[in-house]
């Protein structure tokens, strides 16, 4: 049969920017990335955790870098980028997966504290991520960057209102970078995940989780961080060229169900 197509579907060698990369989804998705040959730049402030995500890696063959930062320190999006490019070459990907989920209520005392902290995690340090990666990301008019929202981004809920506006933040951010890359040749996307067991829902139950998943989701349950790195992987690719400014969600069918 005569080849329709010469996209590729391989990261081998590409660099690949994961924030957020010590704990659920970040390190799922960095050991999907070294299991496919990406050079995995790993971001995040938990060093003890990002070293043993590193150590993993690395086990297993994948070149690494890793930085242990806060995202939102002054000038971090920059040294970031300027480290990995360094130790494994030009950006070719960036995953803006790092977040908080802290519940306050609207008239709490340190709702202004929770907010403020919320949207410069979530939302203003993705924002950074982008810039600062922009001049590699460009340079082949092929740079693909994928930003982690939830379904919380679609809808809201009660006394969530800081995660559920950065996170509706992040689709506004995904959209309108998409029209102000496409240019440029770089797309930018967005996923949103629905409840998966990672270190931001440890504090749940499982009972609940599971009342939870039955009552909200299609498939009845909870999902892994792998099944959200798979998308994100797929968004990736550099066959996903005609993909931009898409959100994604990876959340069982919480979206879909009314009933
Ligand atoms: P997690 O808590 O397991 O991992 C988040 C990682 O981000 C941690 O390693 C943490 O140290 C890092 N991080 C947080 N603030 C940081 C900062 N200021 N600087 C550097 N690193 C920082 O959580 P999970 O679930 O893997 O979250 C990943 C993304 O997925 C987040 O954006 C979250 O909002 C999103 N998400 C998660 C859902 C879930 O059910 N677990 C549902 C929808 C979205």
């Amino acid at each position: 049969m005569t080849r329709l197509t010469s996209l590729s579907r391989s990261l081998t060698a590409k660099v690949v920017v994961v924030t957020g990369a010590a704990s659920g989804i970040g390190r799922a998705t960095a050991h999907l990335l070294g299991d496919e040959g990406a050079r995995v730049g790993l971001v995040d402030r938990d060093e003890r955790r990002l070293q043993v995500v590193a150590k993993e890696l690395m086990s297993a063959g994948a070149p690494v870098s890793l930085v242990a930062i806060d995202i939102t320190a002054p000038g971090a999006a920059d040294a970031v980028a300027s480290q990995i490019r360094s130790a494994l070459g030009p950006i070719d990907g960036l995953v803006n997966n790092a977040g908080v989920s802290r519940h306050v209520h609207v008239e709490d005392a340190n709702f202004d504290d929770v907010w403020a902290t919320t949207l410069a995690i979530n939302l203003t340090a993705q924002a950074a991520f982008i810039r600062a990666a922009l001049p590699d990301l460009r340079r082949e008019r092929a740079g693909r960057i994928v930003n982690v929202a939830s379904t919380e981004a679609l809808g809201g809920m009660a006394h969530n209102s800081a995660y559920t506006a950065s996170k509706h933040g992040v689709v506004g951010l995904t959209r309108a970078m998409a029209v102000e890359l496409g240019t440029d040749g770089v797309t930018v996307n967005c996923v949103c995940p629905g409840p998966i067991h990672t270190g931001m829902t440890a504090v749940i139950s499982d009972e609940h989780k599971d009342v939870f998943a039955r009552r909200r989701t299609a498939l009845r349950r909870y999902g892994e961080p792998e099944e959200v790195a798979h998308a994100t992987l797929s968004l990736l690719l550099p066959a996903a060229s005609y993909i931009t400014g898409a959100v994604l969600a990876v959340d069982g069918g919480l979206t879909a169900r009314s009933a």
